[in-house]
């Protein structure tokens, strides 16, 4: 089912703005509306999207989403971590069925592929919109609710982790300090943008309602990943693993973001990730889907070595 009209949630964001700029490339005709939940954003979303309709919608103001919903047929949808999937989805589904045009949602999820309730530990089970939690919650509550959606997993993590939350000890001490050394997938948040866009403008056959992992085309524990920046970047990165330095660098930005038990939340949620870390494969989707492979991650590590190396200024000779 294609859709002519779009709303693009976390437009200004890494994910929602190559979305909307995906949608208005290949298909300029589609109306797009690209979204966001503060009044505050809405000059830089005017700035990004000129030719886009920028409106307020926040998950837990219905008449916003009525509002933003209305003439609408496919909606891009991303939680930001620790988030009432409860409320959202409540909210989402109410909107839907009073504006009664959305034919089409590609919700974000972020679990190990294959996860399901029964694997989580209590420890983690008691934070029901915690990243273990939140996207089985919103999954069920999605199919509960008996929406039109697609669920994207990204299945494995964001190489612009490393410019965002890893970025301060490879520039400072040339590590990568992040503790319990998992085999993960990695993907470029680009690609899964370009993937969701392309679920809702053509809609390839087989993958509409369904749930599908999508990664790059690198499955590696993060030491691995380290001598691939030391290769890349041609200075040494070295992998530090150490628990008590990594809960000390994640503790003061971890708290401040979402609160003071998400620093020890995310160790334990980490170490459960290890403990699962076979689960983590890579999947044909990207490729199946945009007909290109998905970005390498020593391409991006080498797209992106300014931020880990920062050019030295050289001052003008007095
Ligand atoms: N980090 C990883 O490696 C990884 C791996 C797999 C999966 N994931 C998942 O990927 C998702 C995206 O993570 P991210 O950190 O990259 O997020 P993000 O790009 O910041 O996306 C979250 C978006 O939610 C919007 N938002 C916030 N509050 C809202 C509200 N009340 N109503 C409507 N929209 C709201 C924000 O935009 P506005 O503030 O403009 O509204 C923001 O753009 C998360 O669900 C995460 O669990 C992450």
């Amino acid at each position: 089912m294609k859709v002519k009209s779009i709303l693009v949630f976390g437009a200004k964001d890494h994910i929602g703005s190559a979305v909307a700029r995906y949608v208005y490339k290949h298909a300029p005709g589609v109306r797009l509306k690209v979204a966001t939940h503060s009044s505050e954003n809405l000059p830089q979303l005017k700035a990004m999207f000129p030719h886009a309709e920028p409106v307020v919608a926040d998950f837990f103001d219905l008449n916003s989403l009525i509002a933003a919903l209305d003439g609408i047929e496919g909606v891009f949808q991303i939680s930001p971590d620790f988030f009432n999937e409860d409320n959202l989805v409540q909210n989402l589904a109410q909107a839907c069925r009073q504006t009664g045009s959305v034919k089409h949602i590609i919700r974000i999820l972020g679990t190990p592929p294959g996860a399901d309730f029964s694997m989580i530990p209590e420890v983690l089970k008691i934070y029901r919109y915690g990243p273990a939690m939140q996207h089985l919650v919103a999954k069920e509550n999605y199919q509960r609710a008996g929406l039109p959606v697609t669920f994207i997993n990204v299945a494995g993590y964001y190489m612009d982790d490393f410019t965002r939350m890893f970025i301060q000890p490879i520039i400072n001490d040339r590590a990568i300090r992040i503790a319990f050394d998992r085999t993960l997938a990695w993907i470029d948040p680009t690609d899964v943008a370009h993937v969701a866009a392309e679920l809702l403008l053509k809609e390839p056959n087989g993958y509409f309602g369904k749930l599908i992992d999508v990664t790059g085309q690198d499955l590696c524990k993060l030491s691995e990943a380290a001598q691939l920046f030391t290769e890349v970047l041609g200075v040494e990165i070295r992998y530090d693993g150490d628990e008590t330095r990594f809960f000390n660098a994640i503790q003061p930005v971890f708290s401040e973001k979402w609160g003071a038990d998400t620093p020890e939340y995310f160790m334990n949620y980490f170490k459960w990730e290890m403990q699962h870390d076979h689960l983590f494969e890579l999947t044909p989707h990207v490729k199946n889907i945009l007909g290109r492979n998905p970005k390498a991650f020593n391409s991006w590590i080498h797209e992106h070595r300014d931020y880990f190396l920062p050019p030295i200024k050289v001052l003008p000779a007095a």
